[in-house]
Protein backbone atom coordinates (compact mmCIF):
# COMPACT_ATOMS: atom_id res chain seq x y z
CA UNK A 1 0.00 0.00 0.00
CA UNK A 2 0.78 3.26 -1.06
CA UNK A 3 0.85 5.68 2.40
CA UNK A 4 0.90 9.29 2.08
CA UNK A 5 1.31 12.42 4.33
CA UNK A 6 3.05 15.75 4.81
CA UNK A 7 3.65 18.19 7.32
CA UNK A 8 3.64 21.95 7.24
CA UNK A 9 6.94 23.61 8.79
CA UNK A 10 5.00 26.35 10.21
CA UNK A 11 6.34 26.46 13.70
CA UNK A 12 7.79 24.07 16.75
CA UNK A 13 5.86 20.70 16.18
CA UNK A 14 3.56 19.02 19.41
CA UNK A 15 1.82 16.07 20.08
CA UNK A 16 -1.05 16.33 18.30
CA UNK A 17 0.85 16.39 15.26
CA UNK A 18 2.87 13.19 16.86
CA UNK A 19 0.03 11.18 17.64
CA UNK A 20 -2.15 12.62 14.67
CA UNK A 21 0.16 12.10 12.00
CA UNK A 22 3.97 11.70 12.64
CA UNK A 23 3.59 8.50 14.49
CA UNK A 24 1.33 6.76 12.37
CA UNK A 25 4.01 7.61 9.71
CA UNK A 26 6.69 5.96 11.21
CA UNK A 27 4.93 2.93 12.01
CA UNK A 28 3.89 2.74 8.26
CA UNK A 29 7.66 2.75 7.28
CA UNK A 30 7.93 -0.68 8.50
CA UNK A 31 5.14 -2.51 6.13
CA UNK A 32 4.22 -0.11 3.49
CA UNK A 33 5.77 2.25 0.63
CA UNK A 34 6.00 5.43 2.44
CA UNK A 35 5.83 9.17 1.18
CA UNK A 36 6.74 11.94 3.80
CA UNK A 37 7.01 15.71 3.19
CA UNK A 38 7.66 18.43 4.35
CA UNK A 39 4.96 20.91 2.82
CA UNK A 40 7.35 24.41 2.87
CA UNK A 41 4.70 25.69 -0.13
CA UNK A 42 1.54 25.34 2.40
CA UNK A 43 3.84 26.80 5.13
CA UNK A 44 4.29 30.01 3.44
CA UNK A 45 0.11 31.02 3.65
CA UNK A 46 1.51 31.54 6.71
CA UNK A 47 5.14 32.49 7.44
CA UNK A 48 6.19 35.18 5.03
CA UNK A 49 9.49 34.79 6.32
CA UNK A 50 12.30 33.92 4.05
CA UNK A 51 14.60 32.65 6.83
CA UNK A 52 12.23 31.56 9.29
CA UNK A 53 11.00 28.93 6.16
CA UNK A 54 14.07 27.72 5.89
CA UNK A 55 15.39 27.25 9.10
CA UNK A 56 11.74 25.59 10.21
CA UNK A 57 12.12 23.41 7.44
CA UNK A 58 15.68 21.94 8.22
CA UNK A 59 13.82 21.64 12.20
CA UNK A 60 10.91 20.11 10.85
CA UNK A 61 13.26 17.16 8.89
CA UNK A 62 15.60 17.12 12.04
CA UNK A 63 12.22 16.46 13.94
CA UNK A 64 11.14 13.70 12.24
CA UNK A 65 14.55 11.54 11.38
CA UNK A 66 15.15 12.29 15.56
CA UNK A 67 11.52 10.70 16.31
CA UNK A 68 12.59 7.69 13.96
CA UNK A 69 11.86 7.84 10.28
CA UNK A 70 14.55 6.34 8.58
CA UNK A 71 15.66 7.61 5.05
CA UNK A 72 16.49 4.30 3.66
CA UNK A 73 12.92 3.35 3.88
CA UNK A 74 11.03 5.81 2.75
CA UNK A 75 11.04 8.76 0.18
CA UNK A 76 11.40 12.05 2.39
CA UNK A 77 11.86 15.06 1.13
CA UNK A 78 10.83 18.92 0.83
CA UNK A 79 7.78 19.76 -1.21
CA UNK A 80 9.28 22.52 -3.66
CA UNK A 81 12.17 20.55 -4.39
CA UNK A 82 9.59 18.39 -6.46
CA UNK A 83 7.92 22.16 -8.12
CA UNK A 84 6.08 19.46 -10.65
CA UNK A 85 3.22 19.49 -8.05
CA UNK A 86 2.46 23.14 -8.92
CA UNK A 87 2.23 22.17 -12.52
CA UNK A 88 -0.50 19.80 -11.14
CA UNK A 89 -1.98 21.91 -8.79
CA UNK A 90 -2.45 24.61 -11.90
CA UNK A 91 -4.11 21.56 -14.34
CA UNK A 92 -6.51 20.53 -10.84
CA UNK A 93 -7.62 24.11 -10.32
CA UNK A 94 -9.72 23.94 -13.09
CA UNK A 95 -11.43 20.91 -11.16
CA UNK A 96 -11.95 22.73 -7.99
CA UNK A 97 -15.13 24.66 -7.44
CA UNK A 98 -14.24 28.06 -5.62
CA UNK A 99 -17.52 27.30 -3.87
CA UNK A 100 -16.06 24.03 -2.45
CA UNK A 101 -12.34 25.77 -1.51
CA UNK A 102 -15.27 28.79 0.04
CA UNK A 103 -16.52 26.38 2.07
CA UNK A 104 -13.51 24.60 3.63
CA UNK A 105 -13.83 24.88 7.57
CA UNK A 106 -9.95 25.37 7.50
CA UNK A 107 -10.13 28.51 5.30
CA UNK A 108 -13.36 30.37 7.03
CA UNK A 109 -11.19 29.62 10.89
CA UNK A 110 -7.92 31.38 9.67
CA UNK A 111 -9.94 34.17 8.14
CA UNK A 112 -11.82 34.14 11.74
CA UNK A 113 -8.14 34.67 13.43
CA UNK A 114 -7.37 37.39 11.24
CA UNK A 115 -5.48 35.93 8.68
CA UNK A 116 -5.90 37.98 5.15
CA UNK A 117 -8.07 36.02 2.58
CA UNK A 118 -5.65 36.50 0.03
CA UNK A 119 -5.70 33.32 -2.83
CA UNK A 120 -2.55 30.81 -1.15
CA UNK A 121 -4.94 30.56 1.87
CA UNK A 122 -7.91 29.59 -0.72
CA UNK A 123 -6.35 27.25 -2.96
CA UNK A 124 -4.60 25.98 -0.34
CA UNK A 125 -6.70 22.50 -0.34
CA UNK A 126 -5.39 22.45 -4.52
CA UNK A 127 -2.05 22.48 -3.40
CA UNK A 128 -2.53 19.55 -1.07
CA UNK A 129 -4.72 17.51 -3.76
CA UNK A 130 -1.85 17.73 -6.33
CA UNK A 131 0.53 16.27 -3.37
CA UNK A 132 -1.61 13.41 -2.75
CA UNK A 133 -2.59 12.77 -6.53
CA UNK A 134 1.05 13.23 -8.02
CA UNK A 135 2.40 10.23 -6.20
CA UNK A 136 -0.63 8.19 -6.56
CA UNK A 137 -1.16 8.30 -2.64
CA UNK A 138 -3.84 5.49 -1.00
CA UNK A 139 -3.87 6.37 2.50
CA UNK A 140 -3.46 9.36 4.13
CA UNK A 141 -2.63 9.60 7.80
CA UNK A 142 -3.92 12.61 9.04
CA UNK A 143 -5.78 14.18 12.19
CA UNK A 144 -9.45 14.91 12.15
CA UNK A 145 -8.99 18.68 11.17
CA UNK A 146 -7.60 17.63 7.94
CA UNK A 147 -11.04 15.59 6.91
CA UNK A 148 -12.36 18.06 5.33
CA UNK A 149 -9.35 18.71 2.58
CA UNK A 150 -9.07 15.01 1.99
CA UNK A 151 -13.11 15.31 0.76
CA UNK A 152 -11.83 18.02 -1.69
CA UNK A 153 -8.78 15.83 -2.78
CA UNK A 154 -11.69 13.00 -3.67
CA UNK A 155 -13.66 15.42 -5.27
CA UNK A 156 -11.00 16.72 -7.32
CA UNK A 157 -10.02 13.35 -8.28
CA UNK A 158 -13.15 12.27 -9.05
CA UNK A 159 -14.07 15.18 -11.56
CA UNK A 160 -10.66 14.67 -13.80
CA UNK A 161 -11.07 10.64 -13.79
CA UNK A 162 -14.40 11.56 -14.86
CA UNK A 163 -13.55 13.94 -17.55
CA UNK A 164 -10.19 12.03 -18.96
CA UNK A 165 -10.87 8.26 -17.96
CA UNK A 166 -8.88 6.61 -15.09
CA UNK A 167 -6.15 8.75 -14.17
CA UNK A 168 -5.72 9.37 -10.70
CA UNK A 169 -6.45 6.70 -7.44
CA UNK A 170 -8.74 8.20 -5.13
CA UNK A 171 -7.01 8.59 -1.58
CA UNK A 172 -8.86 7.72 1.95
CA UNK A 173 -7.79 9.46 5.04
CA UNK A 174 -6.66 7.43 8.26
CA UNK A 175 -7.55 9.28 11.02
CA UNK A 176 -6.85 7.24 14.07
CA UNK A 177 -10.44 6.81 15.84
CA UNK A 178 -8.81 6.76 19.67
CA UNK A 179 -7.28 10.26 18.69
CA UNK A 180 -9.00 11.52 16.20
CA UNK A 181 -8.09 15.19 17.94
CA UNK A 182 -5.89 15.58 20.36
CA UNK A 183 -6.72 18.70 22.54
CA UNK A 184 -4.80 21.54 23.88
CA UNK A 185 -3.98 22.87 27.29
CA UNK A 186 -7.22 25.27 27.03
CA UNK A 187 -9.50 22.25 25.84
CA UNK A 188 -9.76 23.27 22.44
CA UNK A 189 -8.13 21.60 19.20
CA UNK A 190 -3.97 21.38 19.87
CA UNK A 191 -2.98 23.84 17.46
CA UNK A 192 0.34 26.15 16.89
CA UNK A 193 -2.56 28.65 15.76
CA UNK A 194 -4.25 28.50 19.01
CA UNK A 195 -0.95 29.16 21.31
CA UNK A 196 -2.16 25.90 23.73
CA UNK A 197 0.45 23.28 22.34
CA UNK A 198 3.06 20.84 24.21
CA UNK A 199 6.10 20.56 22.38
CA UNK A 200 7.92 17.59 21.63
CA UNK A 201 11.35 19.24 22.35
CA UNK A 202 10.52 21.40 24.94
CA UNK A 203 12.80 22.76 27.15
CA UNK A 204 12.36 20.78 30.43
CA UNK A 205 11.44 24.16 32.49
CA UNK A 206 9.03 25.19 29.82
CA UNK A 207 7.43 22.12 29.29
CA UNK A 208 6.71 21.65 33.55
CA UNK A 209 5.50 25.09 33.46
CA UNK A 210 3.04 24.75 30.48
CA UNK A 211 1.71 21.51 32.18
CA UNK A 212 1.02 23.15 35.35
CA UNK A 213 -0.89 25.87 33.27
CA UNK A 214 -3.21 22.82 32.06
CA UNK A 215 -6.92 24.18 32.47
CA UNK A 216 -8.64 21.52 34.83
CA UNK A 217 -12.23 22.10 36.86
CA UNK A 218 -12.70 22.91 40.56
CA UNK A 219 -13.73 19.91 41.87
CA UNK A 220 -12.36 19.33 45.51
CA UNK A 221 -9.86 16.77 45.95
CA UNK A 222 -11.97 14.29 47.77
CA UNK A 223 -15.09 14.02 45.22
CA UNK A 224 -15.45 12.05 42.06
CA UNK A 225 -14.38 13.36 38.43
CA UNK A 226 -15.49 12.27 35.09
CA UNK A 227 -12.45 11.58 33.26
CA UNK A 228 -13.84 11.66 29.99
CA UNK A 229 -14.68 15.46 30.65
CA UNK A 230 -11.16 16.47 32.09
CA UNK A 231 -8.37 17.92 29.40
CA UNK A 232 -5.83 16.57 31.62
CA UNK A 233 -6.94 12.91 31.88
CA UNK A 234 -7.09 12.93 27.84
CA UNK A 235 -3.30 14.19 27.60
CA UNK A 236 -1.90 11.81 29.99
CA UNK A 237 -4.13 8.92 28.58
CA UNK A 238 -1.68 9.24 25.16
CA UNK A 239 1.54 8.02 27.19
CA UNK A 240 -0.62 5.18 29.41
CA UNK A 241 -0.71 1.63 28.53
CA UNK A 242 -4.85 1.07 28.54
CA UNK A 243 -4.64 -0.76 32.15
CA UNK A 244 -2.56 2.51 33.52
CA UNK A 245 -5.57 4.08 31.61
CA UNK A 246 -8.35 2.29 33.43
CA UNK A 247 -6.92 1.97 36.58
CA UNK A 248 -6.32 6.19 37.03
CA UNK A 249 -9.67 6.53 35.05
CA UNK A 250 -11.43 3.92 38.66
CA UNK A 251 -9.33 6.95 41.22
CA UNK A 252 -11.06 9.66 38.80
CA UNK A 253 -14.52 8.39 39.23
CA UNK A 254 -13.50 7.18 43.23
CA UNK A 255 -12.45 10.47 44.22
CA UNK A 256 -9.20 11.73 45.98
CA UNK A 257 -7.46 12.53 42.58
CA UNK A 258 -5.22 15.53 43.23
CA UNK A 259 -5.03 17.30 39.98
CA UNK A 260 -1.48 18.57 40.46
CA UNK A 261 -0.16 14.89 41.14
CA UNK A 262 -1.24 14.09 37.61
CA UNK A 263 0.31 17.04 36.29
CA UNK A 264 3.28 15.90 37.52
CA UNK A 265 2.68 12.25 36.54
CA UNK A 266 1.88 13.79 33.04
CA UNK A 267 5.13 15.82 33.15
CA UNK A 268 7.32 12.37 33.50
CA UNK A 269 5.70 10.30 31.49
CA UNK A 270 6.11 13.01 28.62
CA UNK A 271 9.97 13.60 29.44
CA UNK A 272 10.35 9.90 29.59
CA UNK A 273 8.03 9.16 25.98
CA UNK A 274 10.51 11.42 24.10
CA UNK A 275 13.82 10.98 26.26
CA UNK A 276 15.09 8.71 23.45
CA UNK A 277 13.98 11.25 20.34
CA UNK A 278 15.62 14.26 22.39
CA UNK A 279 18.77 12.54 22.55
CA UNK A 280 19.18 11.35 19.20
CA UNK A 281 18.23 15.19 17.60
CA UNK A 282 20.99 16.24 19.37
CA UNK A 283 23.46 14.08 17.19
CA UNK A 284 21.50 14.98 14.10
CA UNK A 285 21.29 18.96 14.77
CA UNK A 286 25.79 18.72 14.76
CA UNK A 287 25.37 18.09 10.84
CA UNK A 288 22.74 19.99 9.37
CA UNK A 289 24.84 19.13 5.96
CA UNK A 290 23.67 15.53 6.03
CA UNK A 291 20.23 16.54 6.76
CA UNK A 292 20.23 18.65 3.59
CA UNK A 293 21.61 15.71 1.73
CA UNK A 294 19.17 13.18 2.58
CA UNK A 295 16.43 15.60 2.03
CA UNK A 296 18.05 16.44 -1.77
CA UNK A 297 18.43 12.80 -2.80
CA UNK A 298 14.57 12.01 -1.28
CA UNK A 299 13.29 14.90 -3.96
CA UNK A 300 15.01 12.96 -6.47
CA UNK A 301 13.28 9.83 -5.42
CA UNK A 302 10.68 10.82 -5.12
CA UNK A 303 10.54 13.29 -8.85
CA UNK A 304 10.96 9.94 -9.96
CA UNK A 305 8.01 8.90 -8.74
CA UNK A 306 6.34 11.77 -9.58
CA UNK A 307 7.14 11.77 -13.36
CA UNK A 308 4.84 9.27 -14.70
CA UNK A 309 1.90 10.70 -13.30
CA UNK A 310 2.61 14.29 -14.28
CA UNK A 311 3.03 13.07 -18.43
CA UNK A 312 -0.05 10.79 -18.32
CA UNK A 313 -2.01 14.12 -17.15
CA UNK A 314 -0.21 16.23 -19.43
CA UNK A 315 -1.14 13.91 -22.63
CA UNK A 316 -4.83 13.56 -21.41
CA UNK A 317 -5.09 17.61 -20.89
CA UNK A 318 -3.74 17.55 -24.09
CA UNK A 319 -0.77 19.87 -22.79
CA UNK A 320 1.75 17.61 -25.28
CA UNK A 321 0.83 18.18 -28.93
P1 LIG B 1 -1.30 22.88 13.47
O1 LIG B 1 -2.81 22.83 13.58
O2 LIG B 1 -0.66 22.83 14.80
O3 LIG B 1 -0.80 24.01 12.61
P2 LIG B 1 -0.71 21.22 11.19
O4 LIG B 1 -1.87 21.77 10.43
O5 LIG B 1 0.67 21.57 10.72
O6 LIG B 1 -0.87 21.53 12.75
O7 LIG B 1 -0.86 19.64 11.19
C1 LIG B 1 0.10 18.66 10.82
C2 LIG B 1 -0.50 17.28 11.02
O8 LIG B 1 -0.77 17.07 12.41
C3 LIG B 1 -1.85 17.08 10.31
O9 LIG B 1 -1.97 15.75 9.87
C4 LIG B 1 -2.86 17.36 11.38
O10 LIG B 1 -4.10 16.73 11.16
C5 LIG B 1 -2.16 16.78 12.60
N1 LIG B 1 -2.63 17.48 13.80
C6 LIG B 1 -2.46 18.80 14.10
N2 LIG B 1 -3.03 19.08 15.29
C7 LIG B 1 -3.58 17.92 15.73
C8 LIG B 1 -4.29 17.56 16.90
N3 LIG B 1 -4.56 18.44 17.84
N4 LIG B 1 -4.68 16.27 17.03
C9 LIG B 1 -4.41 15.35 16.09
N5 LIG B 1 -3.73 15.62 14.96
C10 LIG B 1 -3.31 16.88 14.78
N1 LIG C 1 -2.71 20.45 5.13
C1 LIG C 1 -1.88 19.58 5.90
C2 LIG C 1 -1.78 20.15 7.34
O1 LIG C 1 -1.96 21.29 7.59
C3 LIG C 1 -0.50 19.45 5.35
C4 LIG C 1 -0.45 18.78 4.02
C5 LIG C 1 -0.07 19.34 2.84
C6 LIG C 1 -0.76 17.42 3.75
N2 LIG C 1 -0.11 18.43 1.85
C7 LIG C 1 -0.53 17.25 2.35
C8 LIG C 1 -1.20 16.36 4.51
C9 LIG C 1 -0.75 16.01 1.73
C10 LIG C 1 -1.42 15.13 3.88
C11 LIG C 1 -1.21 14.96 2.50
O2 LIG C 1 -1.47 19.43 8.21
Amino acid sequence: MRVLSGIQPSGDLHIGNYFGMMKPMIEYQETSELYCFIVNYHAMTSVLDGKKLAAGTLEVAVDFLALGLDPEKVFFWVQSDVPEVTELTWILNNFTAVGLLLRSHSYKDKIQQGIAPNHGLLSYPVLMAADILLYQGERVPVGKDQQQHLEITRDIAFKFNSTFGETFVIPEAEINPNIPLVVGMDGRKMSKSYNNTLEIFCDEKILRDKIARIVTDATPVADPKDPDRCNLFITISLFLSPEEKEELAHRYRKGGVKYSDVKKELFARMWEYFKPAREKRKVLEKDIGRIRDILKAGAEKARAKAAPTLSLVRQRVGLDY
